[in-house]
This record gives C-alpha cells, sequence and structure tokens, in this order.
C-alpha cells in the first residue's frame, strides 16, 4: 500500500464529510475498483485494450463477422472474472449503502462483485456476465450452462442448442446500445444527486462518461478516486490518485467516526 500523503489524509476526512452530510450520493464504479480482486482493467498499464484491440475484440459489428475473436478473448478472461471475490473497495461500497449514504451503485462492471459484496441497489450499464443470449432465436443460457457447454463441446465459439446460431455474452459491445432502464435511470439518478463518488473510472466511454456532467449541472459534487488522472479531474471538489482499496475503506472508516460523535452530541 501506498504510504499515504498529509493531503491524502485530509481529502479523506473531506471526502467523508461530504459523504456523510449528503443527501442523496451515488456511486459510479469502473473497471478499475476490480483490478484489486485480479481483474484487468481496460486502459490502465497492462489493460485488455493492450492486449486485445477494442475495434476487432469489443465490437458488435465484429463480433457478428466473426465470433471466434470475441470468445477467444473471453476464454482468456473468463477463469479470472469467474472466480475473482470482491476486494475491500466494493466492500466499503456495500458499507456506504448499509449506512444509508449510498442509495445507489451506477457500475460499468459485468463482474458482479458489487453484488457479491452485499451492494443491493445496483445499475449494470454495460451488462453482466450471468447471461448469454442466442442471436439468432434469442434463446438465453446462464453461465453454468455455457460452461458445461464449452467443457463438452470444445468449440470455441458456443452455437445455440435450438438453431445453432452463435450465443453472445449480455454484456453492452462498441456499438451497441446500453440497456435503457439502466441507461435513464442512471441519467435520473445522476440528475438528482447532490453527490457522486467515482471509483475506479478512466470516464472516457460514452455515455456513462456524461453521467457526472448531470450532476454538475444541477449543482451536486463529485469526488474521484481513480490511481490515474481523469478528464473530469478539474470539476471534482476532491480527487485522491490512490488505489480504491485503500481510500474507500478509510473513508468509511471516518464516516463511522463522524457517526459516533453527531451521536455522541445529540
Ligand atoms: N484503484 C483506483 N483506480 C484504479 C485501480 C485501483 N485499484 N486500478 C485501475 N485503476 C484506474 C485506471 O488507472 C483507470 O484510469 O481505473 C481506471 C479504469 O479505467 P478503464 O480501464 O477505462 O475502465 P472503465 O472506465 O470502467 O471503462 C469503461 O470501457 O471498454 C469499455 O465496456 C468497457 O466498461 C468499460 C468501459
Amino acid at each position: 500500500m501506498k504510504k499515504l500523503k498529509p493531503k491524502e489524509i485530509e481529502d479523506i476526512r473531506r471526502a467523508a464529510e461530504l459523504l456523510f452530510l449528503s443527501k442523496n450520493a451515488i456511486v459510479l464504479s469502473g473497471a478499475g475498483i476490480s483490478t484489486e480482486s485480479g481483474i484487468p482493467d481496460f486502459r490502465g498499464d497492462s489493460g485488455i485494450w493492450e492486449k486485445y484491440k477494442p475495434e476487432i475484440y469489443g465490437n458488435i459489428q465484429s463480433f457478428l463477422t466473426d465470433p471466434s475473436k470475441f470468445w477467444k478473448m473471453a476464454e482468456d478472461i473468463a477463469p479470472t472474472l469467474f472466480s475473482a471475490e470482491p476486494n475491500p473497495g466494493h466492500y466499503a461500497i456495500a458499507d456506504l449503502e448499509k449506512m444509508n449514504i449510498v442509495k445507489a451503485v451506477i457500475t460499468q462492471n459485468i463482474d458482479q462483485l458489487h453484488q457479491k459484496a452485499g451492494s443491493i441497489i445496483v445499475y449494470e450499464v454495460h451488462g453482466n456476465i450471468n447471461r448469454f443470449t442466442c442471436l439468432g432465436c434469442r434463446a438465453s443460457y446462464n453461465k453454468e450452462q455455457i460452461l458445461r457447454k464449452l467443457k463438452k463441446e470444445k468449440k470455441q465459439v458456443p452455437g445455440c442448442n435450438y438453431c445453432g446460431a452463435p450465443l453472445k455474452p449480455s454484456v453492452v459491445l462498441f456499438g451497441e446500445n446500453l440497456p435503457n432502464f439502466e441507461k435513464y435511470m442512471s441519467i435520473d439518478l445522476a440528475k438528482k444527486s447532490d453527490l457522486m463518488l467515482i471509483a475506479g473510472s478512466s470516464l472516457e466511454v460514452a455515455p456513462i462518461c456524461d453521467l457526472p456532467l448531470y450532476t454538475l449541472s444541477e449543482g451536486g459534487k463529485l469526488i474521484i478516486v481513480n490511481d490515474e488522472p481523469t478528464g473530469l479531474d478539474k470539476r471534482a471538489e476532491i480527487v485522491l490518485n490512490n488505489k480504491t482499496g485503500t481510500i474507500l475503506p478509510l473513508i468509511v472508516e471516518q464516516i463511522k467516526k463522524m457517526i459516533v460523535e453527531d451521536e455522541l452530541k445529540n
């Protein structure tokens, strides 16, 4: 763990105070919150897109032309993805929901680690890896069925049992629309939020990277915890360039102290 600088310690206290006093705080998380669970992010050092070009491996047109490329990348990443466990960053966010401070988590991640850590109100704007759909007849398979199928058939591209068309995980690829409910719910939440805690996202992918702008336009504030600078740092109240697994639990610890002090006063 990187030693915290005095300014970081002060910023952690300030972030805790903003969250403690907030009325409608939400979290926007990205792949960076899951790297400490062993899942690579996309654009950080040794990110997925360093190894697999997104226009070939993460794009719907490319998938429809030749699904084997996507499935080759999936084969490489799936074992890590399926065996990953939440890390202290996920648990800290689940604690903030239990403390009725965070009202919802909007996540770009497909790994379901927020839910595994105990978060309940989670909007997966890029889908998740729990369902696989047939592009031909829309038959739907769960993760266990696909893993059994891949093991038994030894085919790189699993085909539908009913019509033989290729199967695709229910994740949003470049060139695809986001699920409507999650997309419009996230915009509504961002507009109504007085504080958005952004954890582990480069904020480079639309339309989700615009969500913080809705919060700002309605007078809300941003806290960014990311180990690299982002394009919105200048508009954030607080920026902590450090690991989410380090910073978020320390923020929760500070809030718990504030709650005790508040109870002692009243
Ligand atoms: N703590 C804090 N920040 C971290 C950590 C960590 N432990 N690990 C990585 N980061 C930072 C990286 O430096 C990077 O800035 O998290 C950020 C992750 O950014 P991306 O890899 O771009 O991930 P994300 O913002 O979620 O990407 C959005 O792009 O490719 C699509 O669909 C994909 O959902 C993804 C979307």
